[in-house]
């Protein structure tokens, strides 16, 4: 993705024009903000920044584009939950680069266009699904982050932890990178906790016993599961019977939001072959009950009964 990408912007600077609109797709915290980050900087352009959740109304969404300059790159982030009459308006920016500045109320309110300066959208989403197609269609480009290999993990480990200043043991930041579910905000995450627990406990190195005894005081398995993937895993397996059940149960078992179960906790357990997802809602696969230590239970609902 990162070669097409570097297609798009040096074809667009090569031109001196403003390079089409980039959708990034894919769950949290694999690199979407960073890489939207990256692009106005390749772009030798300024980033503004806002999200659908802030934009509140279609007026919230007219002031910030009227406001951008040639060229700037507006990113927008979890893009989907942005409102309808606010996507309307944004359909028609991007495409014909205008917002129509409502005035007055009622019979008498009419709509003065504003023409603005050509610019770029960056927009991000944990679930490109729930686009609208009239705004998917007006991408140019749609990058899908997929999680990480272990081994490359390991290498944004030793970068960060050369910019922490703390030298990484090879076999430790295996043991991290393989633990942390595929995504680079976790392996970061977790390479903190690891230099806390060096610099508390230990003698300050972070090697494979740190990295280990870190990870134990953090309740993050030899899987990479941790507290919440484990509560989602064992309320299937134990209070639904393998299921199936829907999100919405399955989230409220385990006191969380079910956007948080849906775009944190299961797209990795279904990567992982462990929960699987139906019609009738998620079902527990054998790997699950295994992970548990659990004898499955081989009720008529589940997929193996
Ligand atoms: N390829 C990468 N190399 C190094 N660090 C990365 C990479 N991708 C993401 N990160 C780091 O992971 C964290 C999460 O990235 P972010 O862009 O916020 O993810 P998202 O917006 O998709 O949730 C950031 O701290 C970022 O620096
Ligand atoms: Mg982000």
């Amino acid at each position: 993705m990162r070669d097409q990408l570097s297609l798009v912007l040096q074809a667009a600077r090569r031109r001196g024009r403003a390079p089409d609109h980039v959708l990034l797709s894919g769950p949290p915290g694999l690199g979407k903000t960073t890489l939207a980050m990256i692009i106005a900087a390749e772009l030798g352009t300024s980033l503004r920044v806002t999200s659908g959740p802030a934009i509140q109304h279609a007026g919230d969404l007219a002031a910030v584009l009227s406001s951008l300059e040639e060229g700037e790159v507006l990113f927008l982030d979890e893009i989907h939950r942005l409102a309808r009459p606010a996507e309307e308006l944004l359909y028609v920016a991007m495409e014909d680069f205008r917002v129509d500045v409502v005035v007055g109320k009622g019979a008498g309110a009419s709509a003065i266009p504003l023409a603005l300066p050509p610019f770029t959208v960056v927009g991000a989403t944990t679930r490109a699904g729930l686009l609208p197609a009239p705004l998917r269609d007006r991408f140019g480009f749609t990058g899908h982050l997929d999680f990480y290999e272990t081994h490359e993990l390991e290498r944004v480990l030793l970068r960060s932890a050369g910019l922490l200043g703390a030298p990484l043991a090879a076999d430790a930041a295996a043991e991290i990178a393989s633990r942390s579910r595929g995504t680079p905000r976790i392996a970061n995450r977790l390479l903190r906790r690891v230099r806390d627990w060096a610099e508390v406990r230990g003698d300050g190195s972070l090697d494979l016993g740190a990295a280990r005894a870190a990870l134990e005081v953090y309740e993050v398995d030899e899987r990479g599961l941790d507290r919440l993937d484990r509560a989602v895993l064992s309320a299937l397996c134990t209070r639904f019977g393998g299921g199936p059940v829907g999100l919405t149960t399955l989230a409220v078992a385990v006191g969380e939001e079910p956007e948080t179960v849906e775009t944190v906790a299961e797209p990795f357990l279904v990567r992982e072959g462990l929960i699987g997802r139906t019609p009738r809602g998620r079902v527990a696969l054998p790997g699950a009950w295994e992970h548990l230590g659990l004898e499955p239970v081989a009720g008529p609902g589940t997929l193996f009964g």
